[in-house]
């Protein structure tokens, strides 16, 4: 196949232009960074199962009517997905203490908040991605307050799907980090989950043992990275058991 166009390069992700108008293909590296790229490293692997259980994760999601920007995997490393225009805006929720806000606003770790929270971070790598308000989102016009309806709506939806569809294979879900887009379609606009959801942008504990089973390991120096990666996926039903 002739190669495609290159249209950007992310951290983790390379997107090129799409066989179709207003498709892309998603192409997941192994590299992974931390702190704002200020670590970087090479997780073995890693691309090819962020791309099984991203997959994963988006068609479940879409079974229960939340739409995305996922079409289909198309080998180990890509995936066809619709062109959105993407709301610079990271959108975090949190059902237990651990990361930035642990150190933030000193809360022990692993500590479950009194219910589940949801952070915005203006999506900027010179300014270090940060946080705001839903009143700058607006008030600058990264996203209308329709939007921001639509997006807190499906945020919390699909926080509370994941968080059962992972403790159903024994996983907590601790937080995770999401991004939305807007799908042009027929002279419509709708927003959609974009990006990927995988343990590159989730936090997933054990549910017995607490264990870090996502990217802290790497961020950390944990070791056993590909392993987490693996079991998640193992769980999850997408690597056939060990
Ligand atoms: O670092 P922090 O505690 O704010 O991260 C919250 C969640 O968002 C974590 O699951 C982390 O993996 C994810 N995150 C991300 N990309 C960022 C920042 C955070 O995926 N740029």
């Amino acid at each position: 196949m002739a190669r495609r166009r290159q249209l950007y390069e992310g951290k983790a992700k390379i997107l090129f232009e799409g066989p179709e108008p207003g498709t892309l293909v998603q192409y997941f590296k192994d590299d992974a960074t931390a702190f704002n790229a200020q670590k970087k490293g090479t997780i073995t692997g890693k691309g090819v199962l962020n791309n099984r259980i991203s997959e994963f994760l988006m068609i479940k999601l879409a079974e229960i009517n939340v739409p995305t920007h996922f079409i289909r995997r198309l080998n180990m490393r890509e995936q066809l997905i619709k062109e959105v225009e993407i709301i610079p805006i990271e959108v975090v929720v949190r059902n237990i203490a651990a990361g930035s806000i642990a150190q933030r606003l000193g809360i022990p770790e692993g500590t479950r908040l009194p219910r589940s929270i949801v952070e915005y971070y203006y999506k900027n790598d010179q300014l270090n991605d940060p946080m705001v308000a839903e009143e700058h989102i607006t008030a600058f016009g990264w996203a209308t307050p329709q939007d921001m309806d639509d997006i807190i709506h499906l945020t919390l939806r699909i926080n509370d799907f994941l968080t059962g569809l992972f403790l159903g294979v024994g996983i907590t879900l601790v937080d995770f980090k999401i991004e939305f887009g807007r799908l042009y379609e027929n002279e419509d606009m709708r927003i959609v989950l974009a990006d990927e959801i995988s343990p590159d942008n989730c936090r997933l504990w054990d549910a017995k043992t607490n264990e870090k089973m996502d990217k802290d390991r790497f961020r950390r120096d944990l070791g056993k990275i590909e392993e987490a990666y693996q079991e998640v996926a193992r769980r999850l039903g997408i690597l056939p058991e060990a």
